[in-house]
C-alpha cells in the first residue's frame, strides 16, 4: 500500500509536533540552542489553542503583595489534591518567576500597576503563607493573556530560523526498538506525505476536550499525541481527572475567564444567593475550580438553578462598572455580548460548569522525556520522545489544576524539553537508519480510512462519543454510571471500524484529517472512562459519590491505561513522587480538604 502514496523525507535534530504555547517555548530553545529544528503543525501557530487562553500566567513575582514561590508550590501540591508530583512542582513554582520575566522580555506585552510593573490578578486556589489569604500571582494581559504570549513566542521562534511545517497533520510516531525516531505526517493542502526523521520528537499537540459534548477547547483539540502515544504502545496517565470550568457560557461553551471572579465578580442561584460562601466560607468563589462547579452543580440539582430551565448559575460582573471590565476584562464582556447576547456591564451572566483542561496526558519528568513505566523503574524513559504542556502529565496538576498553572507549565516545560534536549543531541550528529517499512502501519492507517465505505459518518460516531462522556464521566460520578460508561464507549469505539468517508480526494480532504483526529480522540475517551471507572476514590476532579472520600492509603497513586492493538484497556499504576529537588522545601504532606 505504502507505494500508492510516495514518501518525502526530512532530516531534522529536533521535531516538535505542535505550535502552541508548549511547542513554540520548546521549537524557540531548541532552535536557539543550535538544533535544527522544525515545527510540525495542523494549524497556523497563532490559531493554536493557547490563543484562547484569558485570564493570566502564575508566578510568585510579589508586584501586588508579598509572595513566594514556595507558597506557589504548596497551593499547586494542595490544588492536585497530593496527586501532583512534587518534584515537578517545586521545578515549575521555582521556575515562575524568571519565566515570566523571560516573556516579558520577549515582548509581552502585559498590563501594568500604575508603577510600570506587571499586573497580578487573584485566582482561585493562589493563596498567601501556605493556604493564609488569596495573593495576587496571575500575570495578565488584560483577559487575553494567551494571545499575546502566543503571538509573542511565534516572532521569537521565526526570529531563531526554526522551521515550520504549517497545516502538516502528524499522523503517528515512527518508534523502533522502543526508541522514537521521528514522525509520519500528512500535508493536508496538497495530502503528500512527509516522513520527519531526527534524534528526537517533542509532542505539544494540546488536550482532548473535544471528546467531550461541551468544552471551552478548540475545535482542534483532538488529542493528537495521545493517540500517537497509545497506538505506539505507550501509555496516557491519569485521564480519569477531566477539569469542568465553572464558567463557560451557557449553551455555548465559550470560556468566561476565572480572572473574572478574581475583579470581584461573583456567582448567584435562583434565589439570588452567594451560595459559594456556603460550600467554600473562605475562598469563596474563588475556591479551586473543581470545588466551585461541584458546587453548581449541586445548586442546579437541588433546583436553585436560573432561567426557564433551572439549569445554569449567574455570574454578575455588573457592580464592577464598565470602566473596570473594559480595561481589564474587554474579551469577556464581547463574548457576553456575542455569545450570551448580555451586556455584562448591565446583567448576569448565565453560566455552566464546562469541560476545560486534561489533568493527566503523556507521562513525562520534568525535563519533559516520555515515560515507558515498567515493573522495576516507574520512571524508565522512553528514549528519543518528550510530550509538553496539555498533552503530557509532569504529573504538575495532579488531579486538579490551579487556574494559570497551564500556560505556566506551557513555557516553563517548553524551555525544560529544550534544555534537555541540547544536552543530548550534538547537532548535525547523523540519524539511526531506519527500517524500510517504518511508515507501513501509518500509510496502511491513512488508505483504510480514506477509503472507509461502513454504515456511520464521522460526525454521528463522533457525536454518541461526546455524548457517552458528558453522560457518564462528568463532574459528579457513580459506579453505575461509570460501569455504563465504558459499556457505551467500548461499543462505540468498535464503531470506527465501520465509519464511512465521502471524500477520497488527497486536496484538503477534511473529511480524512476529522477521521484521524476521531480515532485520536476515541483512544482518549476510552483511556479516560476505563481510568475514573477503576478509581474507588474522590481526589480533585475525579468526584465519585460512591467513595466519597480521598483515600490515599490506596490511590494516592498515578494510572496508566495502555490500549492494546485488539482494543483493550489495561490499567497499571505508578508511585505519586513523594520527594522535593532541593532542601529548600519539604514534602508536603497530605491534609484533610479544607476550603
Ligand atoms: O479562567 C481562565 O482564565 C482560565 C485560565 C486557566 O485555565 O488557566
Amino acid at each position: 500500500m505504502a507505494q500508492a502514496y510516495p514518501i518525502t523525507d526530512h532530516k531534522y535534530d529536533v521535531i516538535v509536533v505542535g505550535a502552541g504555547g508548549a511547542g513554540l517555548r520548546a521549537t524557540m530553545g531548541m532552535a536557539t540552542a543550535g538544533l535544527k529544528t522544525a515545527c510540525v503543525t495542523k494549524v497556523f501557530p497563532t490559531r493554536s489553542h493557547t490563543v484562547a487562553a484569558q485570564g493570566g500566567i502564575s508566578a510568585a513575582l510579589g508586584n501586588m503583595a508579598e509572595d513566594n514561590w514556595r507558597w506557589h508550590m504548596y497551593d499547586t501540591v494542595k490544588g492536585s489534591d497530593w496527586l501532583g508530583d512534587q518534584d515537578a512542582i517545586e521545578f515549575m513554582c521555582r521556575e515562575a518567576v524568571p519565566a515570566v520575566y523571560e516573556l516579558e522580555h520577549y515582548g509581552v506585552p502585559f498590563s501594568r500597576t500604575p508603577e510600570g510593573k506587571i499586573y497580578q490578578r487573584p485566582f482561585g486556589g493562589h493563596m498567601r503563607n501556605y493556604g493564609e489569604a488569596p495573593v495576587q500571582r496571575a500575570c495578565a494581559a488584560a483577559d487575553r493573556t494567551g494571545h499575546a504570549m502566543l503571538h509573542t513566542l511565534y516572532q521569537q521562534s521565526l526570529k531563531q530560523n526554526a522551521e515550520f511545517f504549517i497545516e502538516y497533520f502528524a499522523i503517528d510516531l515512527i518508534m523502533e526498538n522502543g526508541e522514537c525516531r521521528g514522525v509520519i505526517a500528512i500535508c493536508m493542502e496538497d495530502g503528500s506525505i512527509h516522513r520527519f526523521r531526527s534524534h528526537a520528537v517533542v509532542l505539544a499537540t494540546g488536550g482532548y476536550g473535544r471528546a467531550y459534548f461541551s468544552a471551552t477547547s478548540a475545535h482542534s483539540c483532538t488529542g493528537d499525541g495521545g493517540g500517537m502515544v497509545l497506538r505506539a504502545g505507550l501509555p496516557l496517565q491519569d485521564l480519569e481527572f477531566v477539569q469542568f470550568h465553572p464558567t463557560g457560557i451557557y449553551g455555548a461553551g465559550v470560556l468566561i475567564t476565572e480572572g473574572a471572579r478574581g475583579e470581584g465578580g461573583y456567582l448567584t442561584n435562583s434565589e439570588g444567593e452567594r451560595f459559594m460562601e456556603r460550600y467554600a466560607p473562605s475562598a469563596k468563589d474563588l475556591a479551586s475550580r473543581d470545588v466551585v462547579s461541584r458546587a453548581m452543580t449541586v445548586e442546579i440539582r437541588e433546583g436553585r438553578g436560573v432561567g426557564a430551565n433551572k439549569d445554569h448559575i449567574y455570574l454578575h460582573l455588573e457592580h464592577l462598572g464598565a470602566d473596570l471590565l473594559h480595561q481589564r476584562l474587554p474579551g469577556i464582556t464581547e463574548s457576553s455580548s456575542i455569545f450570551a447576547g448580555v451586556d455584562a456591564t448591565k446583567e448576569p451572566i448565565p453560566v455552566l460548569p464546562t469541560v476545560h483542561y486534561n489533568m493527566g496526558g503523556i507521562p513525562t519528568n520534568y525535563h519533559g522525556q516520555v515515560l515507558r513505566p515498567t515493573d522495576d523503574d516507574p520512571d524508565a524513559i522512553a528514549p528519543g520522545l518528550m510530550a509538553i504542556g496539555e498533552c503530557a502529565s509532569a504529573s504538575v496538576h495532579g488531579a486538579n489544576r490551579l487556574g494559570t498553572n497551564s500556560l505556566l507549565d506551557l513555557v516553563v516545560f517548553g524551555r525544560a524539553a529544550a534544555i534537555k534536549a541540547a544536552e543530548l543531541i550534538t547537532p548535525g550528529t547523523p540519524l539511526k537508519t531506519l527500517a524500510p517499512d517504518s511508515a507501513d502501519r501509518s500509510i496502511d492507517r491513512l488508505d483504510r480510512l480514506r477509503n472507509a465505505d461502513g454504515g456511520a459518518r464521522t460526525s454521528e460516531i463522533r457525536l454518541a462519543m461526546q455524548r457517552a462522556m458528558q453522560d457518564n464521566a462528568a463532574v459528579f460520578r457513580t459506579s453505575d454510571v461509570l460501569a455504563e460508561g465504558v459499556k457505551k464507549i467500548d461499543v462505540i469505539s468498535t464503531t470506527i471500524s465501520d465509519i464511512r468517508l465521502s471524500d477520497r480526494s488527497m486536496i484538503w480532504n477534511s473529511d480524512l484529517v476529522e477521521a484521524l483526529e476521531l480515532d485520536n480522540l476515541m483512544a482518549c475517551a476510552k483511556a479516560t472512562m476505563h481510568s475514573a471507572d477503576a478509581r474507588h476514590e474522590s481526589r480533585g476532579a475525579h468526584a465519585h459519590e460512591d467513595h466519597p472520600d480521598r483515600d490515599d492509603e490506596n490511590w494516592m497513586k498515578h494510572t496508566l491505561a495502555w490500549i492494546a492493538d485488539d482494543g483493550r484497556v489495561t490499567l497499571t499504576y505508578r508511585p505519586v513522587h513523594t520527594w522535593t529537588l532541593t532542601d529548600e522545601v519539604d514534602y508536603i504532606v497530605p491534609k484533610a480538604r479544607v476550603y
